[in-house]
């Protein structure tokens, strides 16, 4: 049974990726978790200078869900280039460079600064709940905004192949995706964070996040990014691959998403849970049922929910 696929000109050994924010920045820590079986690695979203995250505490994890309000913190670009630079060189599986920012041109100078180091691709992070006290609504809230920055990074990525990050906290997830395509996102990662949700403690009667509200993932969340996943699918007509993130703990959760339109699989908090070993377990996983169930190309999975309502309704 295949599991690798070439997703923009990019060949991925397995459809598995590290999804942005989690196991930090370092070089070493990517080639440890290509070692453990993911097919890719994604950064944590960087900024074009230093950026403070949220005070302690910033995490909440339960067996169901995930709160986190850490807030994007990141060392700035020197350090950002330092890693990407030493892992680029000898680069196990491809690297995904996560690039956020507040405004528009921002956005582009993040980008101009990752440029010169050769990442296989970006991600554009247009959709973190957990800073919209700082800047308003995430630019993946408006259709014309989230089209505007996909503009102006694409203008600087040039041929590299741009993934645009998009919110599930939207009316209409299609109508957003459907915009960014048509100012040059060549992909989408769906879904970031839920919410913001909020968790308290009973004694204290207080929020447990310093930050009161974080962004909810982990199993919970699965069914929303499966909805979203089809919505993005459907809205660009299966022409523009989706890394379908949210929920995938097992093999049987990455082959659904699949179903629903993901050529690639993001995999966050079950990282943070059950360590990077749960890369190698979700391969396993789908080759187990794909094996049984006579499939012999894992591409020929995505979008199969599509195809087969359309049979249905033909
Ligand atoms: C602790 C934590 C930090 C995160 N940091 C980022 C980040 O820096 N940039 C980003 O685009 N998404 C970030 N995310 C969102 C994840 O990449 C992912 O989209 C989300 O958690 C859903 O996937 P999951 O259910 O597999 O965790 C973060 C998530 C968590 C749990």
């Amino acid at each position: 049974m295949n599991l690798s696929q070439t997703v923009l000109g990019i060949e991925f050994g397995n459809p598995t990726v590290l999804a942005s924010g989690i196991l930090g920045i370092t070089s070493s820590t990517w080639k440890d978790v290509a070692k453990k079986g993911a097919g890719g690695i994604t950064t944590k979203s960087l900024w074009a200078k230093e950026h403070k995250g949220h005070p302690n505490p910033t995490i909440i994890e339960t067996e169901h869900w995930m709160l986190n309000a850490v807030g994007l913190p990141d060392a700035g670009p020197a350090k950002a280039q330092e890693e990407i630079g030493d892992y680029m060189k000898d680069h196990p599986v491809p690297l995904i460079a996560n690039i956020v920012a507040g405004q528009i041109d921002e956005f582009a100078k993040a980008a101009e600064g990752i440029v010169p180091l050769g990442p296989d691709a970006f991600e554009v992070n247009i959709s973190c709940p957990n800073v919209e006290d700082e800047f308003g609504k995430p630019f993946a809230c408006s259709a014309p905004d989230a089209a505007k920055v996909t503009a102006a990074v694409k203008k600087i990525v040039g041929d590299i192949p741009m993934f645009v990050k998009l919110s599930p906290n939207v009316d209409n997830i299609g109508e957003i995706a459907k915009a960014c395509q048509e100012a040059g996102a060549d992909g989408f990662t769906v879904i970031n964070t839920v919410g913001p949700g909020m968790a308290i403690d009973l004694r204290s009667r207080m929020p447990i996040l310093a930050n009161k509200v974080g962004g909810l993932s982990g199993p919970a969340i699965k069914p929303i990014a499966v909805k979203c996943i089809a919505d993005v699918y459907a809205a660009t007509d299966g022409k523009c691959p989706i890394i379908g993130t949210g929920g995938v703990y097992t093999g049987e959760d990455a082959l659904e998403l699949m179903l629903a339109g993901a050529t690639l699989i993001g995999i966050g908090s079950a990282v943070a849970r059950h360590g990077a070993e749960v890369f190698a377990d979700v391969c396993e996983g789908m080759q187990y049922w794909c094996t049984n169930e006579g499939i012999d190309n894992i591409a020929d999975l995505v979008g199969g929910m599509h195809k087969e309502l359309a049979s249905r309704n033909a």
